[in-house]
């Protein structure tokens, strides 16, 4: 079980960009470090079962292994449990990985896949004296591993100032062009080397405190045989697989094998669970029947969960929290009925639920207890400000402003006096029909989610009316939301 607390995490890797030769064409310099996660800050509590989701390549594996401590953290700082863990070892952060490729070994069975771990693994048992008694010493090889540490965080640190004095002297003759990248690299080493001094200021504390004070020693032991089969047995009954135990592998479907990996995850007891989209390889009603059943065990385990998905329908079912992702950069840590309800940019908007928002680039002025929208069109609504959600006031000053109007297919009703659309396609689901409809000339596209069956056909002209409480507002630039989550306009 495991509380975890991400502050100002970054990710770089560092010049991945193209090489770029200076003014006189010799020399070829680094530019453009690629900047994989974003000042990435999060307290995940005891127990949660966290989703980060967004597109591919925004992320989210590499803030899950930096988490696992399989990548390192560029800039600020993990707590997992109040320790700083910026400096342990994956194989001592206690976290388990699960992933896509269930990376099970071919040659064993089913049993020896999930037992694997816990036959190589030494546990703490106390280290007692020839009289029974608890041993209580200098614990040398901690010492001697906080020494190792510490001069490492001290070689990394010289480097570092180092890098940064040639930072800072290329600086006083860069061109125009060089200048910001070369400012942009300073300001990543100065953070990198407060942090690093503090971690350094840390590592002495203990460094001096192990090396004085006599603690209770433990020493390393293998497990049972006895304690590993009640432990693979255990995993066995909750994941359903005691009849595939001497199964191998290649005698087994891909949910069966995915059941496996979870199974050795769960015999080690970790303080959290990290998947990397481990559902991604099984055909669609596999995936849907898995989904639900690794919520079922995250309920039973009721430890910490990290998920990692780019699939939205997943982090809307399973996810207690979810966080979006976009290029490297969080866009919103919320609950998944929030983030479908208020969302806080047009990303987010559009990235959470099916079939996508729909948006129109519109122009907003109030009229009196209205808000006046006039769409691309040329064609006018007025909505009822006191049945809309609170309009930051700078938008409501009596002038034009060009916004994002987002709403979904399902709030927009059919409505012969209202706006005049034009019917492109229609899909009969069955229990909703899709209306996909074409604004006037230079207008928008959009689709409308209807209940009850029509006799509409393509061609044919559309009146819609907007249903102001699930209207969404976003700034034209910015395209951050500009409504509060509370409703009526003063
Ligand atoms: N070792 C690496 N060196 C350089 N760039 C990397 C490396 N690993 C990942 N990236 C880049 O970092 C970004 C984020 O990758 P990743 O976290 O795997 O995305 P996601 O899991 O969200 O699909 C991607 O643009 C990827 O190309
Ligand atoms: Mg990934």
């Amino acid at each position: 079980m495991a509380k975890l607390l991400l502050r100002h995490v970054y990710k770089i890797y560092p010049g991945v960009g193209k090489a770029k030769k200076n003014a006189k064409g010799e020399q070829k310099k680094r530019s453009g470090d690629f900047v994989a996660v974003r000042d990435f800050n999060m307290e995940i509590n005891d127990g949660e079962f966290i989703v980060f989701v967004g597109p591919s390549g925004c992320g989210k594996s590499t803030t899950l292994r930096m988490i696992a401590g399989l990548e390192e953290i560029s800039g600020g700082e993990l707590y997992i449990d109040d320790q700083l863990v910026n400096d342990v070892d994956a194989k001592d952060r206690d976290i388990a990985m699960v992933f896509q490729s269930y990376a099970l070994y071919p040659h064993l069975t089913a049993y020896d896949n999930i037992a694997f771990g816990l036959k190589m693994r030494k546990v703490p048992v106390p280290k007692l004296n020839e009289q029974g008694e608890q041993v209580v010493a200098i614990d040398t090889k901690r010492v001697r591993r906080l020494t190792k540490n510490l001069g490492k965080l001290g070689k990394q640190s010289a480097s570092l100032e180092k890098a940064l004095a040639a930072s800072r002297r290329a600086l006083e003759t860069a061109g125009e062009d060089e200048r910001e990248q070369l400012e942009r690299e300073i300001g990543y080493a100065t953070d990198k080397q407060a942090l690093l001094a503090k971690r350094i200021e840390r590592a002495e504390a203990d460094l001096a405190y192990y090396s004085t004070t006599p603690v209770p020693l433990v020493k390393y032991v293998h497990m049972s045989k006895d304690e590993i089969d009640t432990k693979v047995k255990w995993a066995a009954e909750i994941l359903g697989i005691e009849e595939l135990l001497d199964s191998r592998p290649s005698e087994m479907s891909g949910g069966q094998r995915q059941r496996i990996a979870l199974g050795r995850a769960m015999v080690r007891g970790p303080k959290a669970f990290l998947l990397d989209e481990p559902l991604s390889n099984l055909d669609a009603k596999l995936r849907t029947a898995m989904r639900a059943e690794i919520v079922k065990l995250h309920n039973q385990l009721k430890t910490t969960f990290i998920y990692v998905t780019h699939d939205q329908i997943e982090a809307m079912t399973m996810g207690t929290r979810i966080v979006v992702m976009k290029l490297g950069v969080v866009q919103q840590i919320d609950t998944p009925t929030n983030l479908f309800d208020y969302p806080e940019n047009k990303f987010v908007a559009g990235f959470i639920g099916t079939p996508q928002m729909n948006f129109f680039e519109v122009d907003i002025r109030r009229e009196g207890d209205d808000l006046l929208v006039t769409l691309q069109d040329g064609q006018r609504v007025l909505l009822s400000l006191a049945e809309l959600r609170t309009i930051e006031k700078k938008y409501l000053d009596g002038e034009m402003h060009r916004v994002w109007l987002g709403i979904r297919g399902e709030n927009i009703q059919l409505d012969d006096q209202g706006v005049q659309a034009t019917l492109t396609i229609k899909e009969v689901l069955g229990n909703t029909t899709q209306l996909f409809l074409h604004l006037g000339e230079g207008g928008d596209d959009f689709i409308v989610s209807v209940a009850e069956r029509n006799a509409l056909a393509p061609g044919d002209s559309v009146g819609i009316k907007l249903v102001e409480r699930f209207v969404h507002l976003f700034d034209k630039e910015t395209e951050q939301s500009i409504m509060s989550r509370e409703y009526g306009n003063q």
